[in-house]
């Protein structure tokens, strides 16, 4: 990675409950930014159910876990696609069980070296509340957490969120509804949120936008491809774009580099 020297952006793709897009939103935001110009890697952070690589299509014969295991080199881990810079950790369930202090300190690593060659790293997390879903808010900068109009959804964010304040009141998140009815139902999901953040947590985090429920996202899974090969603007398209240049504000305008110490 001999490129000019950047100082990436860390932001991890956040939920909770499973299911809600947060791989489908983590292609379509980095391929999105990649269009603007901006040099983007995605670290697929699923341990042995990463799928970001299935998406587009891409072939990813080798893993974090390879790596630590002495079989690839490390710049073997970075895959480039057409769209941006591939990382996955595991391909294999079987891998849950490697030394989890070598694999974060392989993944610390990786992201050191990924800030200074890439303008945005987004993390995919999985599900739940295990070690990587922390290790990924440890690392970022910020955190997009995506909501959808379900209770057992926005309580699993609220739980996980709660928790992260605990440890790191000004932890920054930022909201994204995904599968929304109409673009007012999403602003509706996420004014929601904000305030059950903000009565319980005396926490107001702002709203990056929303996803309607669309045709065209299932079409793309299927095709693996970015929506925005499709040659229809369809909402879901429109939205994606929004929600890079979104990011590209935020990035500006937040205070991102404090001192987390979630892990
Ligand atoms: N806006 C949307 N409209 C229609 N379908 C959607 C939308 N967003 C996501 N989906 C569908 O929801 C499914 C789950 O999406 P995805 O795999 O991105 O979720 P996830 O949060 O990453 O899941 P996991 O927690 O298992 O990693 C996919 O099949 C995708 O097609
Ligand atoms: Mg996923």
């Amino acid at each position: 990675m001999n490129e000019q020297r950047k100082e990436g952006i860390v932001s991890s793709i956040i939920s909770g409950k499973g299911g809600v897009g947060k791989s489908f939103i983590t292609v379509n935001l980095a391929s999105e930014l990649g269009r603007k110009g901006k040099k983007v890697a995605v670290i697929d952070a699923d341990m042995g159910l990463s799928n970001v690589a299935t998406m587009i299509n891409q072939d990813t014969p080798f893993s974090v876990v390879d790596w630590i295991k002495g079989r690839a080199d490390l710049t073997d881990v970075y895959q480039k696609s057409p769209y941006f810079t591939l990382v996955t950790v595991s391909h294999d369930l079987m891998h849950n069980n490697v030394d989890q202090y070598l694999l974060l300190n392989a993944l610390d690593q990786i992201v050191d070296e990924l800030r200074s060659s890439h303008d945005y790293i987004l993390i995919d997390s999985p599900a739940g509340t295990g070690s990587m879903v922390f290790w990924a808010l440890d690392s970022a900068d910020y955190a997009h957490l995506i909501l959808i109009d379900e209770p057992s959804a926005i309580s699993d964010i609220y739980k996980l969120s709660k928790y992260v304040l605990q440890v790191s009141p000004q932890y920054p998140f930022c909201a994204i509804v995904n599968m929304a009815e109409s673009a007012d139902h999403a602003k509706r999901v996420y004014e929601r949120f904000n305030e059950i953040m903000n009565t319980f947590q005396d926490y107001s985090l702002p709203y990056l936008g929303g996803i309607e429920r669309d045709k065209a996202v299932s079409n793309a899974i299927q095709q693996q491809l970015p929506l925005f090969k499709s040659h229809q603007n369809t909402t879901s398209k429109l939205a994606l774009i929004k929600l890079a240049e979104q990011t590209i504000l935020l990035d500006t305008t937040r205070a991102i580099r404090i001192n987390k110490n979630i892990v």
